[in-house]
């Protein structure tokens, strides 16, 4: 059968890996996909670099826009990245009637909605695995795995770079800002660290995965985002003497008010598997009904892990190119006519428990005065520690879990707390899920 031909733009670190992975698995990818794969063309800004990766084996130009509007080419890998020109390439691609793979999260989180839609018109392909925890195969579980599911809520670590950081600072007792340079010499970082460390990367894949498990369109300006650079390494040891770990998570839950859709550091069990996955591995946590919890664990960035989920992508797309638009997985795991516009919940109506963190006077009624501002809020205690002030200090840390409640009644509790003389300066609030089933 005739090769199906793929133009790629970019090759950087993915792209490369693309490359040399469907070369060294050549045979194995033919016997699955039932005909060749073959990169007839690649575009990247660096010809130079882009001949050097290929060999000599592809055509090379720095014209993006002559691949997408090439009539020789079936698909589009899309490694680029970000919302300018990729995503004019990706229309454009789509308005000619090409298939398009791609691992762009920030673009599909936020303007998923219109390039699934204009996918739909044309009735081409739109494949994305490895835009959510790079070489897990986790949209595919969602999708399709679990269809029989009613899904209840996912939690992530699905950024590797926080995942890095938190675990050095545990395990090192580092500061943050030590532990970033680390992580950018590493090369875990995003080209822009901001999009890692205040959590919008973790957003872009949270937002995609809530579309796919609740058949939602994707609400990324609705979604929270809270990254780790305000995290002291305090707060990880006091969360470790209560038995927790924490982590950067992508939280999605369905509840009967709406959806929430969050990105936080979080104070989990230490005994879940979960919370065990250190360094810049990724994890992603399903709940659902009839399952129950699955787990997938992997790598969620670098050149093969990435290019494991692009090209488990052409593979489909080559073998159902060919049949009924109507007949193949719809995009968002739910026939487009039947996604729901269910409400994002705003920050203040999610429910979940709090690690509080407070400075305080060493002085007789002060817990008593903290713990009825608590009790006038109707939020339940579950754990306190007091520290012995050190020597000749007058104040000491208070630290309290407490069990589920809504987060405007801990914010306005906050609010009171900082309010009382004996509490110095702001009190720190952490959100604190056990992710049972
Ligand atoms: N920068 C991302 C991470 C990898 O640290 O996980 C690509 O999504």
């Amino acid at each position: 059968m005739k090769p199906i031909n793929v133009g790629l733009l970019g090759i950087g670190t993915v792209g490369g890996g693309v490359f040399t992975v469907l070369k060294r698995n050549a045979d194995e990818i033919m016997r699955r996909a039932g005909r060749d794969i073959r990169i007839t063309v690649v575009a990247d800004k660096n010809v130079e670099r882009a001949k050097e990766v290929t060999g000599g084996k592809c055509r090379v130009t720095d014209d993006a826009f002559s691949v997408v509007n090439d009539p020789d080419i079936d698909i589009v890998v899309e490694l680029i990245g970000g919302y300018g020109v990729a995503k004019e390439l990706v229309m454009k691609a789509i308005a000619n009637g090409k298939h398009v793979v791609t691992a762009n999260k920030a673009l599909l989180a936020v303007h998923g909605n219109e390039i699934f839609l204009a996918a739909q018109k044309m009735r081409v392909m739109v494949a994305f695995e490895a835009a959510v925890a790079g070489g897990i195969p986790i949209v595919k579980a969602v999708r399709e795995g679990l269809a029989a599911n009613h899904i209840e809520w996912i939690a992530g670590i699905i950024n590797g770079t926080t995942n890095f950081i938190l675990s050095e600072m545990r395990d090192k007792g580092l500061p943050f800002a030590d532990v970033l340079k680390e992580a950018q010499a590493l090369g875990y970082a995003e080209a822009d660290p901001t999009f890692d460390i205040e959590g919008v990367d973790a957003a872009h894949k949270i937002t995609i995965l809530a579309s796919l498990a609740f058949g939602i369109p994707m609400q990324f300006d609705k979604t929270h985002v809270e990254g780790i650079s305000k995290l002291q390494a305090v707060d990880i040891r006091y969360a470790e003497q209560f038995g927790y770990r924490i982590k950067l998570l992508g939280i999605t839950r369905r509840t009967p008010e709406g959806v929430e859709l969050r990105v936080h550091p979080t104070l989990i069990p230490a005994r879940r598997l979960i919370a065990n996955v250190e360094g810049a591995m990724n994890a992603v946590l399903v709940q659902a009904d009839a399952v129950g919890p699955t787990l997938y664990y992997g790598k969620g960035a670098g050149a093969e892990p990435t290019a494991s989920s692009v090209i488990a992508d052409l593979v489909d797309v080559t073998r159902m190119h060919t049949a009924d638009p109507e007949n193949r997985v719809p995009h968002l795991a739910f026939q487009p006519n039947q996604l729901v516009n269910l409400k994002v919940l705003p920050m203040g109506e999610v429910q979940t428990s709090y690690y509080l963190r407070l400075r305080v006077a060493d002085k007789p009624g002060v817990l008593a005065d903290i713990t009825r501002i608590l009790a006038d809020e109707q939020i339940s205690i579950d754990a306190v520690i007091q520290k012995e002030p050190g020597e000749g200090e007058e104040q000491t840390d208070l630290i309290m879990l407490t069990h589920q409640t809504r987060e405007k009644r801990v914010n306005a509790a906050i609010a009171k707390m900082e309010q009382l003389s004996a509490v110095a300066g702001q009190v720190t609030r952490l959100r604190l899920e056990h992710l049972g089933s």
